[in-house]
């Protein structure tokens, strides 16, 4: 997805250079559009450098061979404002000033930047820095009621000590924050901000001789869709693969390991510093017990004797620390959520997304699948879908495992309706009652849930 960025001229012009950075982390194209007050503040060469794209400063063509005109540009280059108002998805200014504020309130188009804003229909974001006075003024404060009505998203600014040296608000919120808020308006999640994932991927082998080893089909593609969604919703992805043919997602550390062995010290390396570990990866279950150090010649039948390797996932459940959420995968073909149940309570992790890899086009090294995330009170149905949809429907459900369960209380007993506390708002305790069918109405058995 593409967003322009508009910066106006005032001292956190700076700032705007971490917001691409940070957008740019998303997987956002990026595009940057200047005022002439705010090329006083930061060059636009920084932004061009950055972006890989030319910036944006002026309506006018200067480079043109016409007298400056505004055919004479167009001629040149086409309608830039227009192809610029196409092209975005988004259009955030950060920061932007009281008086583009009020530009924009009042329709004034005389720049590129107040031009892109009447001509584009992407949704519009606005991230003020100001002084405190002219933040609080009333022009100021009408004109961001005008544009949040007509709306235009205003990224609050915060409270502190500002460049002007006064106390107050009106200092540009942070750029992690304004990029949040953009991909909020893109209709991207960004609920794993602050995360950190350690995500497993891939196939291992085992050696039988330096050319041969024991394998599997898996390719890697729900482990590396799931590192994308991951990173997309805002985690920082560390990601453990096997060989795979698999371009790695950018931005997420990639881990190359080939045997099982060499999985398990990979991860118990690096989970110590993730907040969520999802085992995706098809981690052999024995290795050869001799490996022949030369190339196995066909002498007739052999048997391979082979020893089974350490249960990683197992170990990573012995060495959690609190807080952490460890999420395991099982591939089964047969009698799959009796064997996932088992597995679930047999390692101790806090689900288990099974999954049937005998099923016709979906599982192993296929571009769909079809799962059950299993929890000890729970079995969500993940229907057949792109992996790269069911990894963001694995990471909702792994984020519901972080909102506190319920505590149910039963009892028997008369509940005046009229004497029930008031609910006031979300935040409070959800109070849902619960007739019992076993139980005649004289001498009701309630139900308390407090969430
Ligand atoms: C040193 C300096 C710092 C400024 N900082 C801000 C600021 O933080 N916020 C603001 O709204 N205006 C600030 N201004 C005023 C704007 O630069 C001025 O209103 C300008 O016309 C804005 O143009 P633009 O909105 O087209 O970028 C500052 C001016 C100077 C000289």
């Amino acid at each position: 997805m593409r967003v322009t960025v508009g910066v106006s001229g005032g001292i956190a012009a700076y700032k705007a250079a971490e917001l691409v950075r940070a957008l740019q982390r998303q997987a956002l194209e990026v595009h940057v559009v200047m005022t002439g007050a705010a090329t006083r503040f930061v060059q636009p060469l920084t932004f061009a450098a950055l972006t890989g794209h030319k910036v944006i400063t002026s309506l006018w063509d200067d480079t043109g061979a016409g007298d400056g005109s505004y055919e004479a540009s167009t001629e040149q280059n086409g309608i830039e404002h227009i192809g610029e108002a196409q092209w975005a998805d988004a259009l955030v200014v950060a920061p932007a000033t009281a008086n583009i504020l009020a530009k924009f309130a009042h329709g004034i188009a005389d720049d590129f930047l107040t031009t892109l804003y009447l001509a584009t229909a992407a949704p519009v974001l606005v991230a003020p820095a100001m002084n405190v006075n002219m933040w609080e003024h009333p022009a100021t404060q009408a004109n961001l009621e005008i544009l949040r009505q007509r709306g235009v998203r205003v990224i609050e600014p915060g409270t502190g000590e500002l460049a002007c040296g006064m106390v107050g608000a009106g200092r540009m919120a942070e750029p992690e924050a304004i990029a949040g808020a953009v991909l909020g308006a893109l209709g991207r999640r960004h609920d794993l901000a602050g995360e950190i994932v350690l995500v497993t991927a891939g196939g291992t082998r085992e050696a039988l001789d330096p050319v041969r080893f024991l394998g599997n089909r898996s390719s890697g593609k729900m482990g590396y869709a799931l590192a994308e969604a991951a990173h997309s919703r805002g985690a920082k992805v560390i990601l453990i693969s096997g060989p795979s043919a698999l371009h790695p997602p950018p931005q997420c550390e990639l881990i190359k390991i080939t045997t099982a062995d060499q999985m398990r010290q990979a991860v118990l390396e690096r989970m110590t510093e993730a907040t969520l570990v999802v085992k995706a990866a098809a981690v052999a279950d024995y290795r050869p017990v001799n490996v022949s150090e030369q190339k196995l010649k066909r002498t007739g039948p052999i048997t391979l004797e082979l020893a089974p390797t350490e249960d990683i996932l197992a170990e990573v459940v012995r060495r959690r620390r609190p807080g952490q959420l460890i999420v395991g995968f099982a591939a089964e073909t047969e009698n799959r959520m009796e064997n996932g149940r088992a597995k679930l309570l047999r390692k101790g992790a806090d689900a288990i997304v099974v999954n049937d890899v005998a099923g016709e086009g979906v599982g192993i090294d296929a571009d769909s699948n079809a799962a059950t995330f299993l929890t000890l009170t729970t079995a969500i149905e993940l229907p057949e879908m792109p992996k790269r949809k069911l990894a963001d429907r694995i990471l909702d459900e792994i984020l519901t495992l972080r909102r506190p369960r319920p505590l149910v209380l039963e009892f028997d007993e008369h509940v005046d309706e009229r004497s029930r506390p008031e609910k006031t708002g979300p935040e409070k305790a959800r109070q849902d009652e619960v007739l019992s069918q076993s139980v005649p109405p004289s001498s009701a058995r309630r139900q308390l849930i407090v969430e």
